[in-house]
């Protein structure tokens, strides 16, 4: 709750203004019966006219008085609980935006989807709903029961009893709400998850036939939510009426031994009224007692689950030493590299790989699926955060350099090429988004993309996407490859980026990336499984089982007779006998 009083405390005037309105319509609201007993008083006894009217002026003044504070108080306490739920979205937006990738292996896209909407919104119930019924309990509360003592001490005592049963009451059912709450709330995240992935997964779910297995799936959780639902319906079904029974019980009694009170002149007639109005006044705080119960456990819940995102380290407050070389780029080295992925602890994924690779040189790495080849390159890009004193730019230990700065020497095409929905302008100038026209052409062209584009009704402005034309996955690739190009970082790593690519395109794509790299003298690793796409690399490693088992130059390997040299010999004769059969 520390950071609801921060903010409050921070807009600590609109609050006190909406306090002092709280309070006005409260005190209003308590002097209304006691108009309403001076007018009947007046009818019973002074029969004057003239005080009926005023006493009818007054009421409606009142009346109107408390109209236009609610109005005031609503629209200030609902703009400032709107702007408290707007902050702590974009807090937890950011959140998600700077922690490490292993975050997301541990939490389900779909929680974190309800932690943004749905947690947000009952702290923003409890801030607009919480402050309103704490001030009319406490104010309301208190000065009716004051107000009905003073009326009568023997009426007030009367109704004791029933009041203490309405606490009771509160006090019952609050932990079964709060019980029920947290169930909703966790079922609720279960289907956000389902859905999407369902929705993504759709072809996968059709092509298989296994529509009715997810629908049944689907079906379960939402029963489960409709039944917890149902549960929380009665719980407050059962509670609201039950409140009123008891006002309704203590207004029987009041007009039952009050009436005889009267009747014996013992009371007046407008006591009497007045009285009873004040039990109606008190009827909402009490109410308000338990509704505030719930909204409270309900945001408390909800900000647990805010406050467990943004206190998870970012991966920059992860980072214990921090330093901002000025880098120039001359080498990447990894030197004794283990690593095993957080929730895999007896599986090295990595077993000690030793590479270097300098300014204006490729590295090609190849090996079987799984091998760690993806790791490796997660690793040097601090996707997952290597261990320190094992990787080296420029002979600095890149754990050590600060993140942004680090990451910005590098342009990175990753196994699986994802595209944003928008145009593929935007697309490609995603790492420099001022990059010009002539550029994107240039680097588009470079990726054999071009011709795909210049297809297009509407070129580069084509949206693709979720939300607009889909690519084929050789496309994507090539629109990948070309955002990497245009970002124009010295440092350019390629993740199988031409698996998807006919050969013949793969070797037009590889001759271009050949002159630029030399041109601009970068860094580049290249993993790919055709021995087209490494034999021109300065150096070349086989990664098999999370070790480097072969290392060297083209010729070398193919000497060495090893892994290696086993795919080239399978991949020539392929393209012999696709050769013979052409022929
Ligand atoms: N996020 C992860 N969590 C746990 N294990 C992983 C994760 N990513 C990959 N692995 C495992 O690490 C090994 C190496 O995978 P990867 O580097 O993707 O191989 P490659 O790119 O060579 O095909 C595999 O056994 C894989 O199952
Ligand atoms: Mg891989």
């Amino acid at each position: 709750m520390k950071r609801i009083w921060k903010y409050i405390r921070e807009n600590i005037k609109i609050y006190l203004l909406i306090i002092i309105l709280l309070l006005a319509v409260d005190a209003a609201q308590l002097i209304m019966p006691m108009i309403i007993r001076s007018a009947i008083n007046n009818i019973e006894t002074t029969k004057n006219i003239k005080l009926l009217y005023s006493s009818a002026t007054y009421l409606i003044l009142f009346a109107f008085m408390i109209v236009s504070a609610r109005y005031i108080y609503n629209s200030l306490i609902r703009g400032s609980a709107l702007n408290f739920d707007y902050q702590m979205e974009l807090a937890l937006f950011k959140r998600y935006l700077s922690l490490p990738d292993s975050f997301f292996h541990t939490h389900e896209i779909g929680d974190l989807m309800a932690r943004v909407n749905n947690d947000t919104r009952a702290l923003r119930r409890f801030l607009i709903m919480g402050l309103i019924a704490a001030v009319d309990i406490i104010f309301l509360g208190v000065s009716s029961i004051v107000m009905m003592v003073y009326l009568s001490p023997r009426l007030t005592l009367l109704i004791i009893i029933p009041l203490m049963f309405l606490i009771l009451i509160t006090l019952f059912v609050s932990p079964l709400f709060h019980k029920a709450f947290r169930n909703l709330q966790d079922t609720f995240g279960e289907i956000t998850t389902r859905i999407r992935e369902s929705l993504v997964g759709m072809r996968v779910i059709r092509t298989f036939v296994r529509e009715n297995f997810y629908s049944r799936l689907f079906n379960e959780v939402c029963t489960s939510y409709l039944r917890i639902n149902i549960t929380l319906g009665k719980i407050i079904g059962s509670f609201d009426p039950s409140i009123m029974l008891l006002v309704n019980i203590s207004l029987l009694l009041i007009y039952l031994f009050g009436g005889r009170m009267v009747i014996n002149g013992k009371l007046t007639l407008g006591t009497l009224v007045a009285f009873s109005q004040y039990i109606q006044t008190l009827s909402w705080p009490m109410m308000a007692f338990g509704f505030i119960v719930n909204l409270y456990q309900r945001a408390n819940i909800a900000l647990k689950r805010i406050e467990e995102i943004l206190s998870t380290p970012s991966s920059d407050e992860l980072q214990k030493v921090r330093i901002y070389p000025k880098l120039e780029i001359n080498s990447l080295k990894v030197k004794d590299l283990f690593f095993h992925y957080p929730d895999a602890k007896e599986n090295l994924a990595l077993g000690g790989i030793n590479l270097e690779i300098k300014r204006g040189e490729i590295l090609g790495l190849t090996g079987p699926t799984g091998s760690g080849k993806t790791t490796l390159l997660s690793l040097i890009l601090r996707i997952w955060e290597p261990p320190s004193e094992a990787t080296f730019l420029d002979d600095y230990d890149i754990t050590a350099i600060d993140l942004d700065s680090y990451r910005r020497n590098f342009a990175y095409v990753s196994q699986e090429s994802f595209l944003f929905s928008a145009t593929l302008r935007e697309n490609m100038t995603f790492g420099r988004p001022m990059a010009s026209d002539e550029e994107i052409l240039k680097f588009a062209k470079l990726a054999c993309i071009w011709e795909d584009i210049e297809k297009l009704e509407n070129g580069l402005d084509t949206i693709v996407g979720e939300r607009g034309i889909t690519l084929s996955g050789g496309q994507k690739q090539r629109v990948a490859i070309t955002r990497a190009l245009i970002a124009g970082n010295p440092i350019l790593i390629l993740d199988d980026p031409l698996s998807s690519v006919d050969s013949e395109t793969e070797q037009k794509i590889i001759s271009n990336l050949r002159e630029y790299l030399k041109e601009k003298e970068l860094i580049c690793i290249i993993v790919s499984h055709r021995i087209t796409a490494l034999s021109w690399a300065s150096s070349i490693g086989v990664i098999k089982n999370g070790k480097l088992i072969e290392y060297g130059t083209h010729l070398e390997l193919l000497e060495k007779k090893g892994y290696y040299y086993h795919i080239y010999r399978q991949q020539y004769l392929e393209g012999l006998k696709a050769l013979n059969n052409a022929s």
